[in-house]
């Protein structure tokens, strides 16, 4: 078939032609932001899943979601370098831009003036001009470098403006797990205070499956802050469905069969599903999509997913951190005992601590509950067993 109009999207925050089986997230967003609106409070949400499973994509829907509701949003990814006071700074700018029209109200002057003193609070050089006068307006203090103050401060003041627009504000944050402790205790204390006062904010984080015992850690109250959604593999309807709805678009269809090889291969995983099934489109040559047409598909998926989904991960590693990876190989993909890995190892679990870490900090494992560590990617067992560097 052609690959032009192949309608499969493989890739990580690649947005799928349909987007499957997240109706309760979809919900609780949605009756977040109408609570919001309605001037009532509304609970956060917390996505957490391994990688593949489809959480920047829900995260970019929410935040579509809440863009086409004419709300202020700002979305950044945590990662080490960047604060998180420069990424929410600057991911405010453009719908500050587009709320700075003459002839606003004084609530969102002051807000537009208390932007620009946490630009300010970051960037001594840049200096945003939001062709509004703001000489004589109340507003600014979010630059006295306290994190939690001034950050606080912003999206109050910001909520306000929304407020008198009827709409809210949106911080979507994925990657949440690799926020510094600091920030992510400023952030549950910021919302903690944000909900009490009735403030028009709504927050999404999206993060590995460590990210929820990363926020209790920072917060004992965050249990209770956030609603909390794991995000993992598709029901098989909804498989069915993010194979056979994107194909039907362009006329095309699956054979009974050639389904039930491609959900067989992929476990429900969304990104194998893109994968395999951009693959079985790409070998065939007509429709319906055969059952040899998955076969081969699949054959080519697999090899995709060698060369790009899994080793980009396995060429991070250190030599030790592979032999690391491949005696928790042992236990599949179900999480081994860092006790068990030493005696596999022949050293000390003391001794790993080191490469344990790193591994964290790489991004290849977590660890899901204490003394445990798990791969970060569903079926990563199998290809770390057919490594022999
Ligand atoms: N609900 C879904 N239905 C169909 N495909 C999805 C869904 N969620 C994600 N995908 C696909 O899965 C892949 C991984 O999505 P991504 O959001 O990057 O995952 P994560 O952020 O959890 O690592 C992408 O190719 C995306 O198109
Ligand atoms: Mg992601």
């Amino acid at each position: 078939m052609d690959p032009v109009t192949n309608p499969y999207s493989p890739g990580a925050g690649r947005l799928p032609m349909a987007l499957v089986g997240r109706e309760t997230q979809l919900k609780a967003w949605h009756t977040a932001l109408k609570r919001v609106e309605a001037g009532r409070d509304a609970q956060s949400l917390v996505l957490y899943g391994l990688r593949g499973v489809g959480k920047t994509v829900l995260l970019s829907r929410f935040a579509r979601i809440a863009e086409d509701a004419h709300w202020l949003v700002a979305r950044i990814e945590a990662k080490s370098g960047s604060s998180m006071r420069d990424m929410v700074g600057e991911a405010f700018h453009g719908p500050l831009v587009d709320l700075a029209r003459p002839g606003v109200g004084q609530r969102v002057l002051k807000a537009l003036k208390t932007a620009l003193s946490f630009k300010a609070s970051y960037d001594t050089s840049g200096v945003w001009n939001f062709g509004v006068d703001l000489r004589d307006v109340a507003g600014g203090g979010a630059d006295t470098g306290v994190f939690e103050s001034d950050l606080s401060k912003l999206l109050r003041d910001l909520s306000e403006a929304a407020a008198d627009q009827g709409t809210g504000v949106a911080l979507l944050i994925d990657e949440a797990q690799d926020l510094p402790a600091k920030e992510l205790i400023a952030l549950c204390a910021i919302v903690h205070a944000a909900n009490q006062r009735q403030d028009r904010l709504v927050v999404a984080l999206a993060g590995l499956p460590s990210l929820p015992r990363r926020l209790s850690e920072a917060k004992s109250y965050a249990e209770r802050l956030f609603s909390y959604h794991g995000i993992g593999a598709l029901q098989p309807d909804d498989a069915r469905r993010a194979l056979v709805d994107p194909a039907s678009d362009e006329d095309v269809v699956w054979s009974g069969g050639a389904l039930d090889k491609v959900m067989a291969e992929a476990g429900g995983y969304p990104y194998f599903l893109q994968q395999y099934g951009q693959d079985t489109w790409n070998v065939a040559a007509e429709s319906p999509l055969s059952p040899a047409d998955a076969e081969l598909g699949i054959a080519h998926g697999r090899a995709a997913l060698d060369t790009g989904f899994f080793r980009v991960r396995w060429d991070r590693a250190t030599m030790a951190e592979k032999n690391y990876l491949r005696a928790m190989a042992i236990d599949d993909d179900e999480g081994s005992q860092a006790g068990n890995i030493a005696v596999r190892l022949g050293k000390t679990v003391k001794s790993l601590g080191p490469i344990r870490a790193s591994l964290i900090g790489k991004g290849l494992i977590y660890s899901p509950v204490h003394g445990v560590v798990a791969y970060t990617v569903p079926a990563m067992a199998t290809f770390v067993r057919q490594q022999d560097d």
